[in-house]
């Protein structure tokens, strides 16, 4: 029982991200189609149902917990479940309790969750003008996020923004975004963009901008310090000479990191995904249904991990993506 969750490549899985919705008030064009079809109420997990599978993997030995979507902050009664994991927390059995959001209910939620013990939350922001803001979420208010924003830092909580990199997007505004991010205090991460949801190859290609890239843009204005440091994240690291500041950049295309994956993921209808880029999973709603004990659970959970994939197969080489998923990132919650 004790025995903490292993991979077969000897990764010791620590940390989950749950998806607690598939729906989100936006509609980035990288994330979903404009016109969604959302689930139905009974294929969600309850926020019962959420928490005893969450507390069953805090049990084998899940330390950090990361509640995604779709959006998890218009999930009805989020808080709830919330304060159900902050017990976690209070006991000592969890160490970081934390969520992803794209930032448009923070002004309503920013307290509530630095109440509960949430420290750091990561934030999805691509550009910071408005009507590139409205166009690449289709309708999303920048202004709104931006306050929901203000409202995390006051509420004390740790912002992380997460800047998608889009080719001909948001390339020119790499200073304008490191630039606010040092300002405001906020860490900042870029990300490659992955092939997950239905789209063309043509689009796909046209908006992948590598980090690479993306990197020796900011070098030729900046002295970039490469941190050895990796926190068990995606993220590699750089410090800005001058400022201080500290950038991170996820690069699953350019630089895949599978190698030192600690995580695994469970989408909202329950389902454990063992990794982002690979379609095996694990039913563990059908095994939360079967039976009120934990020992069935516990032991869906330690099969599924001993079938862990050593990585995903994403690559845009030669002029081509290949190990596209039709499925969309908000299935897995990113
Ligand atoms: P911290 O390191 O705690 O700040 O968070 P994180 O980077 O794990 O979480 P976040 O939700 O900010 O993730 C940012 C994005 O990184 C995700 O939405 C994915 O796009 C990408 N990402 C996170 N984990 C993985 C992974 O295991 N594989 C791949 N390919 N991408 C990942
Ligand atoms: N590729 C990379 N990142 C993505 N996100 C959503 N879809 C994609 C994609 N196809 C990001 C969001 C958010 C995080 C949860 O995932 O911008 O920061
Ligand atoms: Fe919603 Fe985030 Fe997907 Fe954008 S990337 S549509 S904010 S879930």
């Amino acid at each position: 029982e004790n025995a903490p969750l292993t991979d077969p490549f000897s990764r010791a899985i620590s940390y989950l991200r749950v998806s607690v919705t598939d729906r989100c008030d936006f509609r980035c064009v990288y994330c979903m189609a404009e016109h969604m079809q959302f689930l139905p109420k009974r294929d969600l997990l309850s926020l019962e149902e959420l928490d005893r599978l969450c507390s069953s993997f805090i049990a084998l030995g899940v330390r950090k917990l990361r509640v995604t979507g779709g959006e998890p902050l218009v999930r009805r009664d989020i808080m709830t479940f919330f304060r159900a994991m902050a017990r976690h927390l209070d006991s000592g059995a969890l160490s970081e309790l934390t969520v992803t959001t794209n930032g448009s209910q923070l002004a309503r939620f920013a307290a509530d969750l630095a109440a509960v013990g949430v420290r750091r939350i990561n934030v999805s922001l691509d550009t910071l003008d408005a009507d590139k803001f409205a166009r690449v979420t289709r309708w999303g208010r920048l202004a709104q996020v931006m306050e929901g924003i203000a409202a995390a830092k006051r509420a004390g909580l740790r912002v992380k923004i997460n800047t998608v990199a889009l080719k001909g997007f948001n390339e020119d505004e790499l200073f304008r975004l490191t630039d606010w991010c040092a300002a405001e205090g906020h860490d900042l991460t870029f990300i490659e963009v992955m092939p997950m949801g239905e789209m063309e190859e043509a689009e796909r290609l046209g908006q992948y901008w590598a980090l690479t890239d993306l990197r020796a843009r900011l070098a030729e204005r900046h002295t970039l310090l490469d941190l050895t440091e990796r926190s068990g994240g995606p993220a590699r690291y750089v410090r800005i000479l001058e400022t201080g500041q500290k950038i991170g950049f996820i690069t699953p295309l350019s630089h895949n990191f599978c190698e030192s994956c600690n995580r695994v993921r469970v989408t909202c209808t329950g389902e454990l995904y063992m990794c982002l880029g690979q379609e095996d999973r694990a039913d563990l709603r059908a095994v939360l249904r079967a039976s009120p004990e934990d020992a069935p659970l516990h032991d869906a959970i330690r099969e599924a991990i001993a079938r862990k994939p050593k990585g995903h197969d994403f690559d845009y080489s030669r002029a081509h993506v290949s190990g596209q998923m039709s499925r969309a990132m908000s299935h897995t919650g990113g």
